[in-house]
């Protein structure tokens, strides 16, 4: 029976500067992410977490180089953890970089009821003033709270929804932001300081049911291509025209403002859509909400309030939805 088991936190590893190790720890900013497992992280650290602590190394990457294939895998390790009756929570440690990637991927497609955290750190395992530990113990907190629920980003005493949470700085500790959608809730000296339930907000839903069955997908090298073309000043179809001839699925046009497209590249864009490749835009602006007008459709359409790189996930997981 369930209420018979020693519940378990399972914590996945993945790597990043969390894992990582500087050769001089002094001098903690010249440092190779992803060196410590995650066995050994969660060992060095001081927890009185009142479920059992399971480790795995799912992979030890920079998160700069983070692959869709690293995400498929990273996947099923979830879906098969979060089946177990006496498993309550995963935690995932991750590298700073694509964090806020994998976090909407995960979320996007598992909608877990049990918490899923990721958690990071911007200085390494070795330096003498190491965030990651905090942010672990952290993560483990929220992990065990009643209403946690679904994925969701801790760092630097804060929790962050997967939908919202976006890097916004290269080297400080508080490296994440929510924009004006604001964290989910402050962690003060371990103790969780909730400000909401952990809602995920309107995370896009069109693909969740075909795509429940990750042992039917396409192998990685074969999923859509979806790729993100900024509107700028100086704009010029080129790249445009190239990735189409290349074949490409989908656009994410990361627009100026509130999403709108340098003219230079609409006549491409327009051909584009009208072939079939699905085109989404959203803006380049740090914070990625959008002002829609409600008195007629737009020539295309919004990436519905999601950062340029969330939305190619968005689109990328509702063409994958089409193959399976
Ligand atoms: C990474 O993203 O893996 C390296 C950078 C970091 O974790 O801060």
């Amino acid at each position: 029976m369930m209420q018979n088991l020693p519940l378990k936190t399972v914590v996945l590893g993945t790597g990043g500067t969390i894992a990582g190790l500087a050769a001089n720890p002094a001098k903690s900013f010249n440092y190779t992410a992803a060196q410590v497992d995650v066995v050994d992280l969660i060992a060095d650290l001081s927890t009185n977490t009142a479920s059992t602590l399971v480790t795995e190394q799912v992979a030890q990457v920079d998160s700069k180089d983070m692959t869709h294939a690293l995400w498929h895998t990273l996947a099923l390790r979830c879906v098969y953890w979060l089946a177990q009756d006496d498993v309550q929570a995963i935690v995932i440690t991750h590298g700073t970089d694509t964090l806020e990637e994998t976090a909407f991927f995960l979320q996007t497609l598992l909608k877990p009821k049990k918490p899923v955290v990721l958690t990071c750190a911007m200085r390494p395992a070795n330096a003498p003033d190491a965030d990651g530990p905090q942010n672990l113990r952290d993560a483990l907190v929220v992990a065990a709270h009643p209403s946690a629920s679904g994925v969701v980003v801790v760092c630097a005493g804060a929790v962050h929804s997967a939908r919202d949470v976006q890097k916004v700085h290269a080297w400080r500790l508080d490296a994440f932001s929510s924009g004006g959608a604001g964290h989910l809730a402050l962690l003060q000296a371990g103790v969780l300081q909730p400000l909401g339930s952990f809602h995920q907000g309107h995370v896009a839903t069109a693909s969740a049911a075909a795509l429940a069955d990750l042992s039917r997908w396409p192998a990685p090298a074969a999923w859509p291509r979806v790729e993100i073309v900024w509107s700028h000043a100086g704009a010029h179809p080129g790249a445009l025209q190239a990735l189409l001839a290349q074949g490409v699925q989908g656009i994410v046009l990361a627009g100026t403002g509130n999403g709108r497209v340098h003219e230079a590249l609409l006549p491409t864009l327009r051909q584009a859509q009208a072939a079939g490749v699905r085109v989404v835009v959203a803006t380049r602006c740090a914070d990625p909400q959008l002002l829609l007008a409600d008195d007629a459709p737009p020539e295309f359409p919004d990436a519905g309030g999601l950062s340029p790189v969330k939305a190619r996930i968005a689109l990328l997981l509702e063409l994958l939805a089409t193959h399976v």
